[in-house]
């Protein structure tokens, strides 16, 4: 698959001048004319991102002599800027890696509540839920951890943060071209940005906006400035912290100086365990995502899930039930590990596993009533996702998110970056699903300074411990699910990555008790689902997955979603 968008205009060169180089070296991102490739097989390295431009940076900054953590950082920060409505600077994200030494790292950037907040802060006098408050505008905003997880990630990386950050500076500053997807992404939530702001922002403009118009941010372009200049504390301290609070007063947010100035980022002990030949390493817990794959392949591990066949009907309703009880799981016991105690040991263990699908049987329809989560004894739509691989050896999967699309539609006034609404990952209260539908207990409880739990799965597949497969994927509570299947489709029905991207998924989510299926799912498998007893829903889309698959000739085999704009970039 090859989709073409062109946009016809002017271009600008970024050049690259970064100190260390012998050479002084000319590269091009023409943000004007630019193209969606969709699938590309090459040597050296290469970048998966949702956007054309961001994947560009992160493949001139390989080319410049980086690796894959410097093609990452990047790549995250031009998505900050031409890709509003999920790549940011004021949300959080995961990051995974395999370095070329044999370590395997997992980063934890992801939000925190700030310390006003509390557990019933978003219950009215009657004791409901206001999800509005969750959901939009200032008080739906966690205390954002993507720059302080860029800089953590500079201890693996080779270039200088002024050389990663300048594409995504001269994108701001000069703009770019749209997509059709963003233009109506932005005409969309025109009325909402009008709504949740506090003062002008750069993604409104009065006629609507329309594919191939430039859209140019210099107050974001002012902010990447300050963190090119002062590093983390361009961020967190001084002015863009001084803009924050004062947005924040102006909206009743509650994030506060301090707040900004303690925030740090994590480094996890990545989530790993063993399938078949392989060794998958994931994100731990805040995510819930490393456990909910851990869980439903371990689950159908000893089935001979490829006898049955791609999109059998027994092979779905396994994989379906599987998901069941593992969502199940996370509505119960998941939560911040530095705040409440998860019983994560017996959660991924084997026999575990085992026990949880003692009762499956394939003559009939699971229920949710019935499969509650599982006993366990006290033990002592919007994200995006990017996976790069370089010729060193390193591989690095990175899911960041402002959670809704656009996150809380609150940009930070004179600091051009919207703030995410990432509060609504909490569980607001017992008993009423977020966004994402998603139910919570005691484990996802609001408290200060917890960060809020998430579904997001970036993951690395090794082979001989080196990596094989390189995943990941936005869309909420869908995340665990389309990684799951994702790599299903390629260890056990042996699919080629675009194949195991762009085949219709499934995904269960234990409340409600339902199937969601994409629109283009075999209608023969829905029939029969439903003739077993399971209710079907037609979904719009599942996941936007980038993936990388090494080759047995050590080429690099990219996939990027055809649900977006998401292009690959390689060499
Ligand atoms: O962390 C999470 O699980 C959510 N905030 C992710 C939201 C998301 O993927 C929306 N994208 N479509």
């Amino acid at each position: 698959m090859n989709c073409k968008v062109i946009f016809a205009a002017v271009c600008f060169i970024v050049v690259s001048s970064a100190a260390g180089f012998a050479q002084k070296k000319k590269s091009v991102i023409n943000a004007y004319k630019y193209s969606i490739e969709k699938t590309t097989t090459v040597s050296n390295g290469a970048v998966i991102s949702a956007h054309p431009l961001a994947s560009q940076a992160g493949l001139l900054m390989l080319k410049k002599g980086g690796n894959a953590v410097d093609a990452a950082i990047a790549t995250q920060l031009a998505l900050a800027v031409v890709y509003p409505g999920a790549g940011n600077i004021g949300g959080g994200g995961f990051m995974i890696a395999h370095l070329k030494d044999g370590r395997n790292i997992a980063l934890d950037y992801r939000e925190k509540a700030p310390a006003a907040a509390h557990r019933d802060m978003y219950l009215d006098a009657a004791g409901n839920a206001q999800l509005n408050l969750s959901q939009h505008g200032h008080l739906a905003a966690g205390i954002p951890g993507t720059i302080a997880g860029l800089f953590a990630s500079m201890k693996y990386a080779r270039l200088s943060f002024k050389t990663l950050i300048e594409p995504a500076i001269i994108l701001a500053e000069k703009g770019f071209a749209v997509t059709k997807a963003e233009a109506s992404g932005l005409n969309a939530y025109k009325d909402a940005f009008t709504k949740y702001n506090t003062k002008a922002t750069a993604f409104i403009k009065q006629q609507p906006w329309k594919e191939g118009d430039t859209l140019i941010q210099p107050e974001l372009a002012a902010t990447l400035k300050r963190v090119s200049a002062l590093g983390k504390a361009g961020f967190y301290e001084g002015e863009t912290a001084r803009l924050i609070v004062e947005e924040m007063q102006r909206g009743k947010g509650l994030i506060t100086y301090n707040d900004l100035k303690a925030y740090e980022a994590k480094e996890r002990t990545v989530l790993s365990f063993p399938y078949k030949d392989f060794m998958v390493i994931t994100m731990p817990l805040p995510s819930s995502g490393g456990i909910i794959i851990n869980q439903t392949m371990k689950m159908v591990e000893q089935k001979n899930i490829s006898g049955l066949g791609f999109h059998s009907v027994e092979a779905v309703q396994l994989m379906v039930e599987a998901e069941r009880r593992a969502y199940a799981d996370r509505a119960e016991f998941m939560g911040d590990q530095d705040f409440v105690k998860v019983p994560v040991k017996r959660l991924t263990s084997d026999a575990y596993a085992k026990e949880r699908m003692a009762d499956y049987n394939p003559a009939i329809a699971g229920s949710s009533q019935v499969t509650k989560p599982g006993a366990i004894n006290p033990e002592s739509e919007e994200t995006t996702h990017l996976s790069v691989v370089d010729k060193y050896g390193n591989a690095v999967s990175v899911t960041t998110t402002l959670n809704g699309g656009y996150g809380s539609k609150t940009v930070v006034g004179g600091a051009g970056f919207l703030l995410n609404n990432e509060m609504d990952d909490f569980s607001v209260k017992p008993g009423v699903p977020n966004m994402y539908g998603a139910l919570g207990a005691e484990a996802n409880a609001i408290a200060p300074g917890k960060r809020m739990l998430s579904s997001m799965t970036p993951t690395i597949v090794l082979k001989n411990n080196r990596p094989y497969i390189v995943a990941g994927t936005p869309g909420g509570t869908t995340i665990p699910t389309s990684v799951y299947q994702t790599l299903i489709n390629m260890l056990e029905f042996d699919m080629s990555a675009d194949d195991a991207v762009n085949k219709p998924k499934f995904h269960h989510q234990w409340l409600p008790d339902e199937v969601y299926v994409e629109k283009d799912f075999p209608a023969a498998v829905i029939a029969a689902l439903k003739a077993k007893g399971y209710k079907i829903s037609i979904r719009g889309q599942i996941g936007r997955t980038e993936v990388i698959k090494v080759l047995l000739n050590k080429k690099f085999e990219c996939a990027a979603d055809k649900r977006g704009d998401d292009a690959v970039a390689g060499y």
